[in-house]
């Protein structure tokens, strides 16, 4: 992680200050100023502002650009989990709230905060989830209509529950969902008669994936993102 990004995450201070603070060699790495705010930390580094030691704070609340190929899980001896790319000591306190399948990209929250986790994932919070959907086949007006209205998945005997649609394209569309049933969109898009190309989580609730971050960083939520998502 950056070392303004960790700064600002873990004090008072906004990025602005935060980079300042580094720029005016008030924050030091392992015992050394550091004037770069781009300098990247690891969970092993101490940092200090002021000769005040920054710590970590005592719940985790993470975001990470998920990229493709790598699975949310845990562990997994055999595969690339969104785990190991986190720092060790991050990887070890925090868990994914609302899984992605190993194929889509996009915003993976990850917490210690059980309970925090469980407003996002929980069927009766009604937590929204917005996907950019690539798809192979034009999306018709009546099969845009029965996702709006919800639509039976293959095995299941109650249909979803409505969605919100927005078409960009022919072939490319946001769709927000309000539960989380496995694989639900790629499920609710073959109800309809069509096929997920390739899939994109960009919100979750109110927060929405940093354009900072490219595929496989992460950066802390803060606060204002951790509070609203406790609805
Ligand atoms: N729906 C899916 O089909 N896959 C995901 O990864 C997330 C939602």
């Amino acid at each position: 992680m950056r070392l303004d990004q960790f700064v600002a995450n873990s004090t008072t201070l906004s990025r602005k200050d935060a980079k300042r603070a580094i720029a005016a060699g008030r924050v030091r790495i392992n015992d050394k100023p550091c004037k770069q705010a781009r300098q990247h930390i690891s969970a092993h580094d101490s940092v200090q502002l002021d000769h005040q030691p920054v710590a970590i704070p005592e719940e985790l609340y993470l975001m990470m650009h998920k990229p493709a190929g790598v699975i949310s899980a845990t562990t997994d001896s055999n595969q690339a989990t969104a785990l190991d790319l986190l720092p060790g000591e991050l990887a070890a306190q925090v868990h994914i709230a609302g899984r992605l399948d190993k194929d889509t990209t996009g915003l993976l929250l990850l917490t210690s905060d059980g309970q925090w986790s469980h407003q996002i994932t929980s069927p009766r919070r009604d937590c929204p989830k917005t996907y950019r959907v690539s798809l192979a086949e034009p999306l018709g007006e009546s099969a845009r209509k029965q996702l709006e209205e919800g639509v039976l998945l293959k095995g299941e005997d109650t249909p979803t529950k409505p969605a919100c649609v927005v078409q960009h394209a022919d072939t490319l569309l946001d769709l927000t969902i309000h539960e989380g049933r496995y694989h639900q969109v790629k499920r609710m898009l073959a109800a309809v008669g069509n096929r997920v190309t390739a899939l994109h989580r960009q919100q979750i609730g109110p927060v929405t994936l940093d354009d900072d971050l490219a595929p496989g960083e992460f950066r802390f939520l803060t606060d204002d993102e951790v509070q609203a998502l406790k609805g």
